[in-house]
């Protein structure tokens, strides 16, 4: 990397100007009118040795060995300014261009990491909370794979919870249950249209009809303990369920290794909870049975509702609840039997990644710390909850729909579509479901990415689908106008050649978009693939605009320029790829 290879450089200046083991670090220039990369340690380096800042930083660029890769100069009060030469230009770009990953280098380290996210619950439609799970988790896991990680996801559905026991005696009471109670008449057939009416019928009813929730309980009990005609019926609406909730994700581009869901563990959680019993850790509380998981002293975080807002604590943690007074199991008990599944089906994970919406943090907190009390969870392994945002509407209150009922996800389909039609037709195309989808879908996705993963943010999807600005369809649209001018041009690509400002702007925003790769990396959020992308494509826009490619005359020219050409697509394409954004070939 070419960065890597100033910083040599500069430490080799240093040596020859008799500072041994200078750790000389440049960054990409604030100025960038002025200089590509800039260095700005001779402050603390100068400090160190006991020299004026200024005479060190001219002594380095006195002694910089020769070299075709960078132009120094020293400026005041003690910065080295740094300019790529138009040679080392032309070797990085030709170089990303012929290399396997455009020039990004894979970790030297790898981890096994198991992502679990997706989240969706049967019985129950999918709505806008789940929405981001998938989009994020999805992107995540592209990333660690590009860097080279080998990574397992999957989906986690939840089907081990109450919504089964409501959904079960909600259609019980509608008669659609008789023939596996009585055994009499014909099988019925549950359909999604049921389950879609059912769940939040008895949801409604179980916060009003204390009865009526005593019998979904004892009901999802029955289901627990795969009591029958119970656990079959259950299997029938998970089938249905399932069904529905893989299409969905199949739209967003979401893909699973693993299937499982929370009633996968099942089979693990009196093991699991035995562990906790025979080493002491659980203790009885009101008929459940609960393990201590606070520290002394501790101060837990309470989610903000907005950013700005202080924050502020709570002590301490309360405890987790691994059985209910009933004997049921709960949401931490199939987490932590989950983790105990994973780690006997799978061997050495380094780390297990949840990303769940923060508000869960909590939950999350109890359950790992539960697992490593316990020794479920070797010591060495990291249990990670990135907990995302909370998308809101316009009044920054979670997006609802205008009565204030929650969004379900079928329907947001259809609006990204809808919309994305709108806009396709207004530029004259004709619709096209496949099209709109992969626009309507690449607008929210870079909308949702954009944003620090952490951070709550406005879910504006007229802003999303603008084809100006930092949307997902602008950088669609460019890879879109590539395509279109390579197929008008049929001169073969050459190699690079760099003459002028335009084209080392599109090989610096390549530099950075590679670099931001690192940075997601570390940070776990994909805004600055986000938004480095986005740069690149703008950088292409501007030459794009001053060059005329498809009638340049000089051959050797415009080959350069083919490959220049070919060599943003590469880059983009990758760009988009980890972040689930798919590309049409027109718009
Ligand atoms: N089903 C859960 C929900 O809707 C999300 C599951 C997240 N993953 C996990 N292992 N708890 O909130």
């Amino acid at each position: 990397m070419i960065k890597e290879e100033i910083e040599i450089l500069l430490n080799e200046a240093c040596k020859k100007a008799g500072i041994e083991d200078a750790e000389m670090k440049v960054s990409f220039s604030n100025l960038p009118d002025i200089c590509d990369y800039q260095c700005n340690g001779c402050f603390a380096l100068a400090k160190k040795v006991g020299k004026n800042p200024l005479d060190l930083a001219q002594s380095i660029v006195e002694n910089l060995p020769k070299n075709k890769i960078v132009d120094v100069m020293a400026v005041k009060p003690a910065f080295i300014n740094i300019k790529l030469t138009d040679s080392a230009f032309e070797k990085i770009a030709n170089e990303c261009l012929t290399a396997e990953l455009g020039g990004l280098q894979k970790h030297e380290i790898t981890k096994k990491i198991i992502m679990d996210y997706g989240g969706a619950n049967v019985a129950k439609a999918l709505h806008i909370g789940h929405l981001r799970s998938p989009i994020i988790g999805e992107s995540l896991k592209r990333l660690y794979r590009l860097f080279g990680d080998e990574v397992i996801s999957d989906v986690h559905l939840g089907d081990w919870g109450l919504q089964m026991g409501l959904t079960e005696l909600q259609l019980k009471l509608d008669g659609v249950l008789d023939y596996y109670f009585s055994g009499k008449g014909k099988e019925p057939v549950i359909t999604l249209e049921m389950l879609n009416e059912a769940y939040p019928k008895a949801s409604a009813r179980k916060s009003v009809d204390k009865e009526f929730l005593k019998d979904a309980e004892d009901i999802t009990l029955k289901i627990q303990k795969k009591e029958e005609p119970y656990y079959t019926i259950y299997k029938k609406i998970r089938e249905v369920s399932v069904t529905k909730i893989a299409e969905h994700y199949a739209e967003l581009g979401a893909t699973f290794d693993l299937w499982y869901g929370e009633s996968d563990a099942a089979d693990y959680i009196d093991r699991a909870v035995q562990i906790f019993v025979d080493k002491g850790l659980a203790r009885e509380s009101e008929g459940a049975l609960i393990v201590d998981v606070a520290k002394e002293g501790e101060q837990i975080p309470i989610p903000k509702k907005n950013p700005d807002e202080p924050q502020r604590y709570k002590n301490p943690m309360p405890p987790a609840i691994i059985k209910k007074h009933n004997g049921a199991d709960l949401y931490a008990t199939t987490d932590i039997a989950t983790i105990l599944m994973r780690n006997e089906t799978c061997k050495n994970v380094d780390e297990i990644q949840y990303i769940v919406d923060a508000r869960q943090s909590q939950h999350f907190t109890q359950v790992f710390r539960c697992c490593k009390l316990a020794e479920i969870s070797p010591e060495k392994q990291t249990l990670t909850h990135i907990g995302y945002g909370t998308m809101n509407g316009n009044d920054g209150k979670p997006f609802k729909t205008r009565s204030g009922d929650t969004i379900k996800l079928e329907d947001i389909i259809n609006m990204l579509v809808e919309k994305a039609s709108e806009k396709l037709k207004s530029n004259g195309v004709e619709f096209d479901r496949k099209l709109a989808l992969q626009i309507g879908v690449g607008a929210m996705k870079f909308g949702d990415l954009s944003n620090n993963v952490a951070k709550d943010y406005v879910f504006d999807l007229d802003k999303f689908l603008a084809f100006e600005g930092k949307t997902g369809p602008y950088i669609q649209y460019t890879v879109a106008r590539i395509n279109s001018i390579l197929r008008k041009v049929d001169t073969k690509a050459g190699g690079i050649k760099i003459c002028d400002k335009d084209e080392k702007n599109i090989i610096l925003a390549i530099l950075k978009l590679l670099t931001a790769y690192e940075i997601c990396y570390q940070d776990r959020s994909l805004n600055a693939l986000c938004l480095a992308s986005y740069d690149l494509a703008a950088a292409f826009s501007t030459f794009y605009n001053n060059h005329h490619i498809v009638n340049e005359s000089d051959k050797t020219k415009q080959a350069s320029y083919i490959a220049l050409l070919m060599l943003v697509k590469k880059e983009l394409s990758q760009a988009l790829n980890v972040l689930g954004i798919e590309l049409p070939e027109k718009m």
